[in-house]
């Protein structure tokens, strides 16, 4: 079967996906709504939802006072949002240009933040100290190979009790043609450690041109996700699947307040996210 996967080594991938990240900075800094920031009271949107979902199972309610690290935190807007919510924050990406743009809107606002050049799979020895909390979301683990050892790198991250949270494109969503009139299956659902090459100039939010084109991602099943993160000796504490996504997956969705969702009539017949809490256990 010529399912569209590759099979490539992980330095070649990774180079190319950086190189695409890259691109996509100056693009993002005009259409992440930045500007929003200059309202002291603004969070963004994703963290508004995560705080929502996170915070009952925190020890104290509250993300305030908590040392967090937010892995593939891209350029900073959703860590600084959990700052402003109280934490002290540590952003994590392999993309200077990204850093280097969280940075600057850290200094524009005045929020103190640590910011660490690093492979999320190589994260646990690139980061000081431990964590309360390990934060990712909207985007992260496809561009990943290897979920076991992303897994080790969050419990390794998080001090004895502390917790991890993920929210992101359910795996099942990936599997459909974004680009087909109804709800048609075309991408594996199931990874088999090869890669999904895209070649694609745009990205998910503004206009603009990349000139990388070219990435590769890892399709990983729901329970590929959770069983990496039970690997590792997390205990999971929820699962939860959602109808809304806060990016325009496919032409055909439609606004929502949550952001985007498929046509009404469609919308409990497939997932578009998923989120997991879990916790590492305590001493
Ligand atoms: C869609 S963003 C996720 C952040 C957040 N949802 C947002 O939109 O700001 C994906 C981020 O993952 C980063 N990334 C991709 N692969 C990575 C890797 N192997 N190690 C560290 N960061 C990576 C990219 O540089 C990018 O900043």
């Amino acid at each position: 079967m010529n399912d569209g996967r590759i099979a490539i080594d992980w330095d070649s991938a990774r180079a190319s996906n950086r190189d695409n990240w890259e691109d996509r900075v100056p693009l993002h800094e005009q259409a992440y709504g930045i500007s929003d920031f200059d309202d002291p009271n603004h969070l963004t949107r994703i963290i508004r939802t995560d705080l929502a979902a996170l915070v009952p199972f925190l020890p104290d309610g509250s993300v305030s006072g908590l040392d967090v690290c937010h892995l593939q935190c891209h350029i900073g807007t959703d860590t600084l949002s959990l700052a402003r919510a109280g934490a002290r924050v540590t952003g994590v990406d392999f993309s200077p240009g990204a850093l280097e743009s969280a940075a600057n809107l850290a200094e524009r606002l005045g929020i103190d933040a640590t910011w660490v050049e690093s492979d999320v799979l190589e994260s646990c020895a690139a980061v000081d100290g431990d964590f309360d909390l390990v934060y990712t979301s909207i985007g992260t683990i496809t561009w990943l190979p290897d979920l076991d050892r992303w897994a080790t790198q969050i419990a390794g991250l998080l001090r004895a009790g502390g917790t991890f949270y993920i929210r992101d494109g359910h795996p099942a969503l990936y599997a459909i043609d974004e680009h087909a009139d109804g709800l048609q299956l075309r991408h594996p659902y199931f990874g088999n450690g090869e890669a999904q090459l895209w070649d694609d100039e745009s990205t998910y939010v503004g206009d603009g041109k990349l000139t990388h084109s070219r990435t590769y991602q890892w399709a990983h099943p729901l329970s590929e996700i959770i069983n990496s993160l039970i690997g590792a000796g997390l205990q999971i504490l929820r699962v939860y699947e959602d109808k809304t996504i806060p990016w325009k997956f496919a032409p055909r969705m439609v606004e929502v307040p949550e952001g985007f969702a498929w046509p009404e009539s469609e919308r409990d017949l497939v997932p578009c996210t998923y989120t997991i809490i879990a916790r590492k256990a305590g001493e």
